[in-house]
């Protein structure tokens, strides 16, 4: 006998089981990033960047148990007594080691419990009608969440020491690239959405936006080129850094990309506990926006604004749309990008021709963050979508824009439209940077 299903109810069941997959690999890597490492590991705090391994976990469980087990099902608390504890405006990072944290075990227990209940509900719940639970949007925002925190672990990671403990097949490899730089001419496109049913409230709404013609770089900047800016003394001459940049260059003593460690006249890199050649394509990564900024003046160019990396993004010249990715508007698959913890660095220049947008620019998405001479800020008809505390409450200048996530940000938590931030010091993330630069005013005549 065949079932009669009206097309809507079978949406709704694509819909659930694309949701219920979600969530089970955002966990799958969660416990694979916990598990990796020992109980004194998971407790012990890495450096005062970051939290505890075991505090992202059971976070990552007490977030998921707010908006989906007691707003979204209505359930009774599974634990009200901890919310306290994993609110991360209550406890900076450095002072969470200290705080009264479920142990590893009951951190485990604790996100398991949830869990089930939130399949349970995800079985149950109209998946339309009230807006947080329109189109799955509270269950696509707990993946999102669980996906960047992730992110923060596998950055934790990076910090610890020790024996290495994660394991990933290289990157592709490089390939020619047509053009060092694009033109993008003048004229305005959609920037934002409206309708991607999971963007978050601070890719919201779409807006047109003009900008001038520019030129921007093919790729992100690699490790040979920014070793070249160190050779020339970049570190040491101020013309080049902002007055901030500067300040920061000096109280921090930098000198080179965070990781980077000196071997005689030569330069390695340690990367997750490896010790290692610095791979000359691979587009640089942990360096701040104030390094960032000063290699692009050295450089005769300078960061491109965030209108500018989302035009050449998504902007399609020929149909007058903005795509959700540079390749179009189909989700991310292994050939496009360098994303997803697939591999454990950024993949050389041109490993992805798949990945280019219409304007010819390359690897927008993957690899590295790339940092932006933008501040955050709400576009305009900017809504706070469901709690102030995700995005505006950290608008204004102390912040700066990266996009296109890295060789760390998972699918789901990654698109051209997506935004992230970050202090301009920031090195510890996987964030580089490309160049652009203004394009001179057509000849007249
Ligand atoms: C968007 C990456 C800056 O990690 O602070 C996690 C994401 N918000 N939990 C962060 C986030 C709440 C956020 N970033
Ligand atoms: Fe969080």
């Amino acid at each position: 006998m065949t079932p009669i299903v009206d097309a809507a109810d079978a949406g709704t069941e694509a819909l659930r089981t694309h949701v219920a997959e979600l969530l089970r690999r955002a966990r799958d890597r969660s416990v694979a990033l916990t598990d990796a490492v020992d109980d004194d590991d998971l407790v012990r705090q890495h450096s005062k960047l970051m939290s505890p391994l075991v505090w992202d976990l059971a976070h990552i469980g007490n977030q998921e148990e707010l908006w989906l087990v007691r707003d979204v099902g209505e359930r009774e608390p599974v634990r009200s007594d901890i919310d306290e504890l994993y609110d991360a405006f209550q406890h900076p990072r450095a002072d969470r080691p200290a705080l009264p944290l479920l142990n590893p075990a009951e951190a485990r227990a604790y996100v398991g419990q949830v869990r089930d209940k939130v399949f349970d509900i995800l079985e149950r719940s109209p998946l339309e009608g009230r807006r947080l639970v329109h189109d799955g949007f509270a269950f696509g925002m707990i993946v999102q969440h669980e996906q960047q925190h992730d992110e923060t672990m596998l950055a934790t990671h990076q910090l610890r020491r020790g024996a290495p403990v994660l394991h990933a097949p290289q990157p592709p490899p490089g390939r020619p690239l047509p053009a060092p730089e694009v033109l993008v001419p003048a004229g305005s496109f959609a920037m934002g959405t409206s309708i991607d049913p999971w963007a978050l409230d601070n890719e919201r709404p779409s807006h047109e936006v003009h900008v001038d013609a520019f030129f921007i770089d093919t790729a992100p900047v690699t490790n040979t080129a920014y070793a070249e800016f160190m050779a020339a003394g970049g570190y040491d001459d101020e013309r080049w850094w902002s007055t901030e940049g500067w300040a920061y260059r000096v109280k921090a003593d930098l000198t080179a990309p965070r990781f980077w460690v000196r071997d005689g006249d030569r330069w390695l890199r340690d990367r997750f506990g490896v010790v290692e050649p610095i791979p000359p394509d691979e587009p640089v990564v942990h360096v701040c926006f104030y390094e960032a900024q000063a290699y692009a003046a050295w450089a005769g160019k300078r960061l491109p604004t965030e209108p500018e990396w989302e035009k050449a993004a998504r902007f399609d010249p020929a149909t007058g749309r903005s795509r959700r990715f540079p390749w179009g508007d189909e989700d991310p698959g292994p050939e496009h990008a360098n994303f997803g913890q697939r591999h454990l660095s950024p993949a050389p220049v041109g490993a992805y021709p798949a990945g280019a947008s219409p304007s010819g620019v390359h690897q927008l998405i993957g690899d590295v963050w790339e940092w932006l001479d933008s501040d955050f800020h709400g576009y305009p008809g900017f809504q706070a979508f469901p709690y102030r505390e995700y995005s505006e409450v950290f608008f204004g200048s102390d912040y700066k824009m990266l996009r296109g996530g890295s060789f760390g940000t998972d699918s789901a938590a990654s698109r051209a439209t997506f935004r992230n931030w970050d202090y301009p010091i920031r090195r510890q993330i996987f964030a580089g940077f490309r160049c652009a630069r203004d394009a001179s005013p057509p000849e007249l005549g």
